[in-house]
């Protein structure tokens, strides 16, 4: 085959992994769910999950993809040839397109949103009819889809420009961008009046809360945040140079994605309590609540939260983007490498497919919702389940240890090697079939 492109460096591994994983999923879904399940004691066990089920199958990922350089497909056929792992390769060749096509729904919303703080339409004489605009805008089927054809459209452009012109270039500007977005922001939210509530929010520890229920949202909001169990971590990874460190390179990208969503949630939940709104997770709270904010906020200086707002969506939009490229890369890598399809052909395949069940999930609810939960409560979870168990089980020892410390010649790694391989082999499987379990009972 050949001339199969590489990242440049490290930081721009991590800038692309930390891309894939930095989304929506930090900005809607994380503050909210710390503050449901026990704050600061929730963000206690969300960084153990993190460091101890969800790191180790981002190796394992990363074991998979840069020992194979191919993708999720072509790599189950080289590591484990005419057995029935080439479904788990074809299970994370489908799962990310599926998430790829309602994620460009929100995405298409975050384009609008974009648009409608431009032209500073959340203005305080307009404070009533701010909420009302989410539904108005919704309820307008052929609006909501040239938002999402756009989204879409911008999402293939760079995925089509390639590996290194398009991803890694588009990650490297935008990610350290999105960091100074999210601090300002953040220090915006906790200097207004009333932010102390939504801080205590976060940080009030209430181990009462930690149920199993809080262990399992632990879980699978640190499988989505970090995009591991659909294959695009792996497939990142075939992409990594022989003589980078994948423990370190894995080690920033979990890092970077957890530091971003606690600075996501300091800089939307004191607004939120600010301005004595219940909070809310997913849609509600991003395009209803914090545009509501954004423009009773305006009568103590308009400008100044009309720049916030702005700032606000482009953070959004952005980091939509540096997912949804991973997204499709998945799908692109195996039908350019699998199918012989040209980059072009293969990225306006996927770019079509997933406009279309994209528009259906735009213009149903329910089809939208069953794709979120089939994905993120059971598709990404049993990904990863597999994974670990492929690396620990299937794989031979040697090969993983080789792969995770270079030959040998990496020695931190050879020393945490015996650690790094016992999560994978015992600790995340065994922990993920309880937690997954326990959930289907439940
Ligand atoms: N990690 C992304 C987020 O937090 C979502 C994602 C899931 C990206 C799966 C790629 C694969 O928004």
């Amino acid at each position: 085959m050949g001339g199969r492109e590489r990242f440049g460096n490290r930081a721009a591994v991590i800038m692309a992994m930390a891309g894939s994983a930095i989304g929506l999923g930090n900005i809607w879904r994380f503050p909210f769910i710390v503050g449901q399940n026990g704050g600061a004691a929730f963000i206690l066990i969300y960084i153990l999950c993190c460091f101890l089920l969800s790191l180790p199958i981002l190796f394992s990922e990363s074991v998979i993809g840069r020992r194979t350089s191919r993708n999720t497909v072509g790599a189950m056929e080289a590591l484990a040839p005419g057995t029935s792992w080439k479904w788990l390769g074809l299970l994370t060749v489908i799962s990310p397109i599926i998430i790829l096509s309602y994620y460009s729904v929100v995405g298409g919303w975050s384009v609008e949103y974009l648009y409608k703080s431009l032209t500073i339409q959340f203005h305080p004489d307009n404070v009533e009819a701010v909420t009302g605009m989410f539904g108005i805008f919704t309820a307008s089927g052929f609006k909501v889809i040239a938002c999402l054809l756009l989204f879409l459209g911008i999402t293939a452009g760079i995925v089509f420009a390639g590996v290194k012109k398009g991803i890694e270039r588009f990650s490297k500007i935008t990610i350290p961008v999105l960091f100074v977005l999210i601090v300002v922001i953040a220090i915006y939210s906790m200097t207004l009046p009333g932010a102390g509530e939504g801080l205590k929010y976060l940080v009030h520890p209430d181990f009462s809360k930690l149920t199993p229920d809080a262990f399992a949202a632990a879980l699978g909001q640190s499988f989505f945040s970090l995009s591991l169990g659909v294959g695009t971590m792996l497939t990142y990874s075939s992409y990594v140079r022989k003589d980078e460190n994948l423990v370190v390179s894995g080690a920033g990208t979990a890092v970077s994605d957890l530091l971003f969503a606690i600075l996501a949630g300091f800089a939307i939940m004191p607004a939120v309590f600010a301005s004595g709104i219940a909070p809310s997770a997913g849609p509600g709270l991003v395009f209803e609540t914090l545009p509501y904010i954004f423009a009773k906020m305006g009568t103590g200086g308009v400008v100044i939260s009309a720049v916030v707002a702005i700032l606000f969506f482009i953070t959004i939009l952005v980091a939509a983007l540096t997912s949804s490229i991973s997204m499709m890369e998945v799908g692109v890598a195996y039908l350019s490498e699998e199918r012989g399809l040209s980059r072009a052909a293969a990225t306006a395949g996927i770019f079509l497919f997933a406009l279309a069940v994209g528009i259906m999930c735009a213009l149903k609810g329910s089809v939208f919702d069953f794709l979120d939960k089939l994905c993120s409560n059971f598709l990404l979870t049993l990904g990863a389940l597999l994974f670990s168990l492929f690396v620990g089980w299937k794989m031979e020892k040697e090969d993983v240890k080789d792969e995770l410390t270079n030959g040998g010649t990496l020695h931190t790694n050879a020393k945490l090697f015996p650690i790094i391989y016992f999560l994978i082999k015992y600790v995340a499987p065994v922990s993920i079939a309880v937690i997954f379990i326990s959930g289907l009972l439940g």
